[in-house]
């Protein structure tokens, strides 16, 4: 049996990286083949939008994509096709686990935790308003009902993935009502898994503890704005964005992505690290229960970074990314 998931190839280094990423899961016996849809400059170019119903279309039928980053065209009245995606497909999980790599060097050996970040409400809303000339409300916006549904799904996705302990994260002393929904609807959800630990910290001092000992913790949960912060200071704990896969998931659909950008100044060069996008290709493998192939390319990936002998740029290599690709293809059928 074979399906069919959404690529979005993207714009810069999407095609470089995406292609790698989809020839990578094929070798190892990914059972999928790609619809290819245009979105950001592509979408333009094709319908004369960044973010094109076609795309919308394909990611309600077939449920999953897997997505190169795309660019948000500056001062030409079009919106981001990113929170587009989350808004129009109410992808309301943002999910990014982080793990210390083999051979990436960084302060931290041991760093092994899951961002989960509420996709919908918070300030990203866009509602905001000058009330006077020079004094401007921005307006955080939280319900009970949106704090219950991303809780359950942590809870659910702790206990599928043997994590052990979630931490809410907030600012509840200054936000007493929005932050205290979110904690409240956090530990009332929290009655229904007596086997996973709970607890909850001020936001602050999470980042603190996070650059003083990253291993402490196991799953983060927070609401939007907080999670954009930490899960970008956790890609930075363990090599930064180029090294940690993302996905953004609602009920309808789940869309795998890299969390870096375009990359405009190495498009084109063949020099791009397809990694963070392999990577969220790996996530989705195991989202669509498809474990056998994502032990195997997580494995090969393991294997071609502690070797060190092929490296991209970025990682302090010379590699191409079709040499790396190469090296991850060979790996992969050496664990055959
Ligand atoms: P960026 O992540 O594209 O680049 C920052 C630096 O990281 C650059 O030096 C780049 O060469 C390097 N880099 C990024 N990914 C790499 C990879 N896979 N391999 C090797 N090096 C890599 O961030 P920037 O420059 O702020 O944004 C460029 C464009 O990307 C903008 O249009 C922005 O809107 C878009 N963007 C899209 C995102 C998405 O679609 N999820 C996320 C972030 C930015």
């Amino acid at each position: 049996m074979s399906y069919t998931v959404t690529l979005i190839e993207g714009d810069g280094i999407g095609p470089e990286v995406t292609r790698a990423a989809c020839r990578i899961l094929n070798a190892a016996g990914a059972p999928v083949e790609w619809e290819s849809v245009p979105a950001g400059l592509a979408g333009i170019a094709a319908y004369g939008k960044p973010l094109p119903d076609v795309v919308l279309d394909s990611l309600l039928r077939n449920r999953v994509g897997l997505k190169g980053p795309l660019t948000t065209p500056k001062g030409t009245g079009y919106s981001s096709p990113n929170v587009g995606l989350r808004k129009g497909l109410d992808l309301f999980v943002g999910l990014r686990p982080v793990l210390s790599m083999p051979g990436v060097k960084t302060k931290y050996e041991n760093v092994d935790l899951v961002v989960l970040r509420e996709n919908t409400q918070g300030l990203y809303v866009g509602i905001e308003h000058e009330v006077t000339p020079g004094t401007i409300v921005t307006l955080k916006v939280a319900s009970a009902e949106a704090g219950a549904r991303i809780a359950r799904w942590g809870f659910e996705y702790a206990r599928n993935h043997g994590r052990r302990r979630i931490t809410v994260c907030h600012k509840r002393r200054v936000m007493p009502l929005s932050d205290g929904a979110f904690v409240d609807a956090f530990y009332d959800v929290a009655k229904d898994y007596p086997f996973i630990q709970i607890d909850q910290m001020p936001v602050d001092d999470v980042a603190m503890e996070l650059a003083r000992d990253p291993s402490q913790f196991d799953v983060l949960l927070l609401e939007n704005l907080y999670g954009d912060i930490i899960s970008d200071l956790c890609a930075g704990l363990v090599g930064g964005l180029g090294v940690v896969p993302g996905a953004n998931i609602g009920d309808k659909c789940a869309v795998f992505e890299a969390v870096h950008g375009t990359a405009p100044d190495i498009a084109g060069l063949g020099a791009a690290n397809p990694l963070a996008v392999l990577m969220s290709g790996v996530l989705m493998m195991e989202h669509m229960g498809e474990h056998a192939v994502a032990r195997r390319v997580g494995g090969a990936i393991q294997k071609v970074l502690s070797e060190g002998k092929v490296r991209t740029r970025d990682l302090g290599g010379t590699a191409t990314t079709d040499q790396f690709s190469d090296a991850i293809i060979r790996s992969v059928e050496e664990g055959e």
